[in-house]
């Protein structure tokens, strides 16, 4: 990415307010009155989690939301443009109606390098359609220990696995030119060793936001080859992490930040912090500031005091404890990135293009998540041929709570920040409907949550998995399935009809007697909205293909799963199929 010359041009003409402003992003839910973008010349908003449009949630109320503000961006002395960004992490998965992908999870079980660059590619365009410009996305982290309630981020344990999908995401966000208008800017992360934390050291003593102790041999091998492939594939924006490296935050880790990432990777992107990722680099603020912004981070995600974080990097400029050429570095990268999206075209146009909002959800859109689904699913046993399930039973038994229901199979980041259980979106497909859209005329589909009235039944399917998180509430120490779950499989196991086990999960799970309960057993991971791949796996429409990118523990006594320690129940790649 060059830039650099017209980059440094407008530097030269901007005055430091307008400087420490471009270095400044304020979440839409603390913004009290909009034209504190052109008070403060703000470089960029966000919606964070939950930070939902004031009129409620649709396409054309986020559009409205994000047009809105970059008007008032285009009202300051040199009209420069928001970079306006959303963890569009599993498609636009904020917005209802959106088309909702595998999480990463799912994606890194496919191997499938071009599959996920396509899926980034309809979330890159589903994003436009709400006129917001940047993703923060992919997460290239490498989970090591599946305790951690950011495993489903993840593509695969394996770094390997990581750098190459990871890639993928990133070229399909941002297109092989980041001035197209159906692409976005994206934000590889957490940079780095944000899968690699102790348990104990985290937030409450779990793992989120803990210390990754590894030397920097390990580290390299593990967590930083994946920026480097992020950054040959050309990513703008990399966000640090909240973890600790060695008891060092990332997030003011000069080494880390400046001399590996910046010098030795030559990432010429810009770094935007985690969600007041800088509050928790020091005890005192202005000296979190200093220390962060000295280390490297260039625009800092604040994302509610932007007034205050307004004032004091500007003293700490006048004071000398943060030295222009730092501040003239970041604001060029930040410049740098909006030049290459041609925000600073004299004709850019901010408003989205609207014939994209019938692209939005479309049948188009979801036959690429349904891919997805389909190559995503891992068939972990099958015996006595119970898979594929015949289209013209006389009847299929469906059972358990997450079989109907779009909110669990999406997982967290839909809709609502951590997720949630029950109808929260449009468009979508349960596990239960798309088996019902499956089987023949003459074929009956009855349900129970608890697999009550399975007896008589030809088959049945019984869907077993966890409710909706993210982040720290997503840390558990015992990943059994829990008692509900447990007996809706045995209550149709006493049907003395051959059981289907479907997990949906954000990681593996102990299945505990389900294992031994259940004559076929498949991972679904986080389809997302499109259940109907999950049907087609279960009837054979098409073959299970994908393959374990996490390693499947027997018991949790062997977490953290070190190579070779202790036999795993499955190992990392295994997937059978029919
Ligand atoms: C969150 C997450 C990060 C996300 C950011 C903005 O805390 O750590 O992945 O992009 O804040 O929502």
């Amino acid at each position: 990415m060059s830039f650099d010359a017209p980059a440094r041009d407008l530097l030269s003409r901007m005055t430091l307010a307008e400087k420490v402003g471009q270095m400044t992003q304020a979440d839409h839910e603390f913004i009290k009155d909009p034209s504190d973008v052109e008070r403060f010349m703000l470089g960029s908003v966000l919606n964070g989690g939950d930070s939902d449009p004031s009129s409620g949630n649709s396409m054309q109320s986020w559009r409205a939301m994000a047009e809105m503000y970059q008007g008032h961006a285009a009202r300051t002395r040199l009209r420069i443009p928001l970079i306006y960004g959303i963890d569009a992490v599993h498609g636009n998965n904020n917005v209802i109606g959106a088309v909702v992908f595998p999480h990463n999870v799912g994606l890194g079980a496919t191997r499938d390098v071009e599959l996920v660059r396509r899926a980034a590619e309809v979330t890159a365009e589903e994003t436009r359609a709400i006129g917001v410009n940047w993703a923060f996305a992919p997460c290239v982290c490498v989970p090591q220990d599946i305790r951690w309630g950011r495993t489903y981020e993840g593509f695969s344990e394996d770094p390997a696995v990581v750098s190459e999908l990871g890639a993928a995401a990133v070229r399909g966000l941002q297109g092989s030119n980041l001035r197209d208008p159906l692409r976005v800017a994206a934000s590889a992360k957490h940079f780095v060793g944000d899968g690699g934390t102790a348990v104990g050291s985290g937030i409450d003593k779990q793992l989120d936001q803990g210390d990754t102790r590894a030397d920097s041999a390990t580290l390299r091998r593990l967590f930083l080859f994946p920026y480097r492939a992020a950054v040959d594939a050309g990513v703008a924006t990399i966000m640090p992490s909240y973890s600790s490296w060695n008891g060092v935050k990332v997030s003011g880790d000069r080494h880390l930040l400046t001399e590996v990432l910046k010098g030795e990777l030559g990432f010429q992107g810009f770094l935007i912090s985690d969600y007041r990722a800088v509050d928790q680099v020091h005890p005192d603020y202005k000296s979190a500031i200093a220390i962060s912004i000295n280390a490297g981070m260039d625009m800092v995600m604040v994302p509610d005091r932007y007034a205050e974080f307004i004032t004091k990097l500007t003293e700490l400029v006048n004071e000398g404890r943060v030295p222009m050429s730092r501040i003239d570095d970041a604001v060029a990268r930040i410049l740098r990135v909006k030049l290459a999206m041609g925000l600073l075209d004299p004709n850019y146009d901010f408003h989205a293009d609207r014939a994209l909002e019938a692209r939005f959800g479309s049948r188009e859109h979801r036959a690429v998540a349904r891919q997805a689904v389909r190559e995503s699913m891992v068939l972990l046993k099958n015996e006595r041929g119970t898979l594929p399930l015949s289209k013209s039973s006389r009847r299929i038994h469906v059972a358990g709570r997450a079989a109907n229901d779009i909110g669990m199979q999406a997982g967290g980041w839909t809709i609502f920040w951590q997720g949630k259980a029950g109808d929260i979106t449009t468009g979508g497909t349960t596990i239960l409907s798309a088996i019902k859209q499956a089987v023949g005329q003459g074929t009956q589909v009855s349900y129970s949550v608890d697999g009550s009235g399975a007896a008589g039944a030809d088959a049945v399917v019984v869907v077993v998995g966890e409710a909706p998180y993210a982040e720290m509430r997503g840390d558990k120490l015992d990943l059994s399935l829990d008692a509900a779950d447990r007996a809706a499989v045995s209550n149709a196991r006493a049907a003395g009809v051959p059981v289907t086990v479907v997990v949906i999960s954000g990681r593996p799970l102990l299945l505990g007697p389900v294992l031994d309960e259940a004559s076929a057993i498949v991972a679904a991971w986080l389809p997302g909205t499109e259940g109907t791949g999950v049907a087609d796996v279960l009837f054979g429409d098409y073959k299970p293909s994908g393959k374990l990118s996490y390693t499947w523990p027997r018991s949790m006594g062997q977490l953290p799963l070190r190579d070779g320690a202790s036999e795993p129940l499955f190992p990392f790649g295994f997937g059978l199929t029919y």
